[in-house]
């Protein structure tokens, strides 16, 4: 296996930092791009995507790009100035890189980018989503296919571009396993909404497997679903945590309107689900460490 060279932007997030232990295990070499410089081993460079600058220095010796910078969706309400932040975070960057790499000496051949299963919008239908599927209309949809359409312009200068569409990323360092996890401790936990959306989760280690996978594998370009073996609807996931805590849910949903009073638009996140298949990523020999919501579970919620 050829040793890699790989800078990562918005390295310090959660999949990033999972990734970077990941890659340095691989033996590739890892450096990162962000917002501030750190103190460390890694090599840290800044970039400020707002005023369109980086220090092009990071390009330097770089074969690969992993492209993860994006504000978080779920971290602030959803005002008209946070919802900007959150697309341009993700277009602008891109096209940050996408202008450095073309006005700059570099040897990068090698593209990847996080977009997510968004891309698909929030399914109404019960439909199973594969990476031909058309994007979907609402907020979050518009927002990772404005994504991807910056991503793939990428393609022309010309870049092996990989965009892999991550779902629910489950972790015990953070995201969204723990706000399902707490109320279940606390015994107040309950499905949301209807409880029949479903959540196409991973386990964080498949999904940093699935982009090592991609720096690789040199054939592999296009979008590619992040997603686990199998999507579970949000109450029976709800029930596999309780299993796994050992704790009772007596409580009865939680009603979409609440949710929607408490968190306002951002509720959607919540409230709608979709399904989406990994067969793809499969099919080009990615084989998963955790095959069921069960085993994901038990070895993140044990750690606890
Ligand atoms: N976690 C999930 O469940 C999930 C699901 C689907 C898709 N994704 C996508 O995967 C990517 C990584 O996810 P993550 O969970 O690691 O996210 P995260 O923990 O929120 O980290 C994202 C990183 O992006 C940088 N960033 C934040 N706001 C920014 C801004 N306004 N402009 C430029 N950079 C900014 C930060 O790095 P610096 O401070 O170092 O600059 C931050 O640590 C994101 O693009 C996310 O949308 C994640």
């Amino acid at each position: 296996m050829t040793k890699k060279n790989i800078l990562i932007t918005g390295a310090s997030g959660l999949i990033g930092k999972r990734l970077t232990e990941f890659l340095l295990q691989k033996g590739h070499n890892v450096s990162h791009l962000g917002r501030s410089a750190k103190k460390g081993e890694i090599p840290s460079f800044v970039w400020n995507v707002e005023q369109m600058q980086m220090d092009v220095s990071a390009l330097k010796g770089i074969d690969t790009v992993i492209h993860l910078a994006g504000a978080g969706i779920a971290d602030k309400r959803w005002s008209e100035k946070r919802k900007q932040e959150i697309l341009e975070s993700r277009t602008q960057s891109t096209a940050l890189l996408e202008a450095t790499l073309k006005n700059t000496n570099n040897e990068v051949k090698h593209f990847i980018s996080a977009s997510a299963i968004g891309y698909y919008g929030f399914d109404l239908k019960g439909e199973l989503y594969d990476e031909q599927s058309a994007p979907g209309t609402d907020y979050l949809a518009s927002v990772t296919r404005q994504w991807e359409e910056s991503i793939d312009k990428l393609i022309e200068l010309p870049l092996r571009v990989a965009k892999l569409r991550i779902g629910i990323v489950l972790s015990d360092k953070g995201g969204a396993l723990e706000p399902m996890v707490v109320p279940v401790k606390l015994f107040v936990g309950s499905p949301l909404a209807s409880g029949k959306q479903m959540l196409s989760w991973i386990h964080i280690d498949d999904l940093c497997n699935m982009f090592i996978h991609l720096v690789e594998n040199e054939s592999l370009q296009g979008a590619y679903n992040g997603t686990g073996p199998y999507a579970v609807s949000n109450e029976d996931f709800t029930k596999a945590i309780a299993r796994q805590l050992k704790r009772p849910l007596f409580l009865p949903k939680v009603p979409a309107f609440f949710l929607k009073l408490v968190l306002g638009e951002m509720a959607n996140l919540i409230i709608y689900g979709s399904d989406v298949s990994s067969k793809k990523i499969q099919a080009s020999g990615y084989q998963f460490q955790f095959n069921t919501l069960e085993e994901s579970l038990q070895n993140l919620l044990d750690k606890k």
